[in-house]
């Protein structure tokens, strides 16, 4: 049997490689994917777009998160797997531990929640219940409705100095990992080398020591437009899943993705 990835393993990975991760939501694509050398999966909320059809994540239950990270777990079990806390399921620590717990028991091996400093409380009360916290800043699309829209944050000295106090903070509170999601490259740099924990980017360049992509962008079965920093790597295969995934994984320990051409300034 394959040996367990835990979160010591990705901890290390900062100091040696990049390393890619891949959003899953059922048993057959995590197989597929853990088959094809991906060590690092996210059941996200982006559930609520990819596979049922909405417009944001905001409609995605807690049940239905329970329900993908229990079919993900079945198809990878030796895969480190970080699940999502959806919309309004953390509002208070007693909730969060409560609503993680759930994902715990279905095979997460820790959860990931969105927003900065004023999520440290709960943060700190989830590790000390035991519970594994990987932070989620910068475009956050829970707060689609109070960012007016899907936009690149962390563009001005204001904001970009908000971002960096907020990392720090959620470092101090206890995340082990943290994801960064659509900010500007030197941004995305300056954080990443300002933490001891790894810090893994989505449209945020290529300084952050690993990449995640949400599957259906890599496989370009987007149904509506694909994010600008998203690259299908199916299209560069001739049609072969297996081949695709293998170049992502390739690309980003090279360092070759993401290029100049799928971040922001
Ligand atoms: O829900 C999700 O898939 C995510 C990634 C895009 C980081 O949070």
């Amino acid at each position: 049997m394959k040996k367990s990835i835990t979160i010591s393993n990705v901890q290390s990975w900062k100091q040696k490689r990049k390393f890619a991760v891949i959003t899953a939501y059922d048993a057959s694509f995590a197989h597929l994917f853990a088959l094809n050398g991906i060590e690092v999966i996210l059941v996200g909320d982006s559930l609520g777009m990819t596979i049922q059809g909405h417009n944001s994540t905001i409609p995605v239950t807690l049940k239905e998160m329970i329900y993908h990270t229990r079919c993900v777990r079945r198809g990878a079990p030796s895969c480190f797997l970080l699940a999502d806390l959806p919309f309004m399921t953390y509002t208070t620590w007693s909730q969060a531990c409560d609503s993680a717990a759930k994902l715990m028991r279905v095979g997460a091996n820790m959860i990931k929640l969105e927003g900065g400093s004023r999520l440290t409380g709960i943060i700190k009360k989830l590790t000390i219940q035991s519970i594994p916290v990987c932070g989620h800043i910068g475009l956050t699309p829970q707060s689609v409705n109070i960012l007016g829209g899907y936009k690149i944050q962390g563009r001005d000295k204001d904001s970009a100095e908000i971002l960096l106090n907020d990392a720090i903070a959620l470092e101090k509170a206890g995340i082990q990992l943290l994801v960064l999601e659509c900010v500007p490259i030197e941004l995305a740099k300056n954080i990443t080398q300002s933490l001891k924990i790894p810090v893994i980017g989505i449209g945020s360049g290529s300084y952050t020591d690993g990449q995640i992509l949400v599957m259906q962008d890599i496989l370009g079965i987007t149904d509506k437009h694909a994010p600008s920093f998203a690259k299908n790597f199916l299209l560069q295969q001739g049609g072969s899943i297996a081949m695709a995934i293998q170049l992502y994984i390739k690309e980003v320990e090279t360092g070759l993705f993401p290029s100049i051409q799928y971040s922001f300034h």
